[in-house]
């Protein structure tokens, strides 16, 4: 499906961003405040509000119209990782907000936080490349309105603007 592929490379995207992040985490965040938080708001607005919220508001959706016997199993785990990793990010956002008004406040939390949300999410998305994604595929193959359900959708959703 084109939205299979949409998807795709929006993780391509998603991971590159977050193989820079993990390089910057090297050095101190007090010396990266300002790519941390730009990072923190590609997460949030890209990644979350738009990659994620494609993810729950249409393709899962049409999975589970498709076969509900999803919802339990597979599309509940990954729902299960979306919230997880916007926990890691609300820590990191308070911890960030800590440093910024005290710079000697510990590093590691953040820098723990972010770790966390990296590890989840490259282990995620392959999970949604190799799995669900695969599974959503085998769907169409049997009944083959996906492009039609769900194109039309997603084209309705701007990519957002990042500073
Ligand atoms: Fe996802
Ligand atoms: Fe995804």
């Amino acid at each position: 499906m084109q939205c299979t592929e949409i998807l795709m490379k929006e993780h391509e995207t998603i991971l590159a961003r977050v193989s820079q992040l993990e390089q910057t985490l090297e050095s101190k965040v007090s010396e990266n405040i300002e790519a941390i938080d730009k990072t923190i708001e590609f997460i949030q607005k890209y990644a979350d509000e738009f990659h994620h919220a494609k993810e729950e508001d249409i393709y899962f959706k049409w999975m589970i119209d498709k076969n509900p016997m999803f919802e339990g199993g597979p599309i509940h785990c990954m729902l299960d990782e979306h919230n997880k990793g916007r926990s890691f990010i609300k820590t990191a956002v308070a911890e960030m907000d800590k440093i910024k008004s005290d710079p000697t406040h510990s590093e590691e939390q953040v820098k723990e936080s972010l770790t966390n949300f990296i590890d989840l999410i490259r282990a995620h998305i392959d999970k949604e490349n190799n799995v669900l994604y695969q599974m959503a595929e085998q769907v169409n193959a049997d009944v083959g309105d996906g492009d039609e359900i769900m194109l039309p959708k997603f084209q309705s959703i701007n990519e957002p603007t990042l500073t």
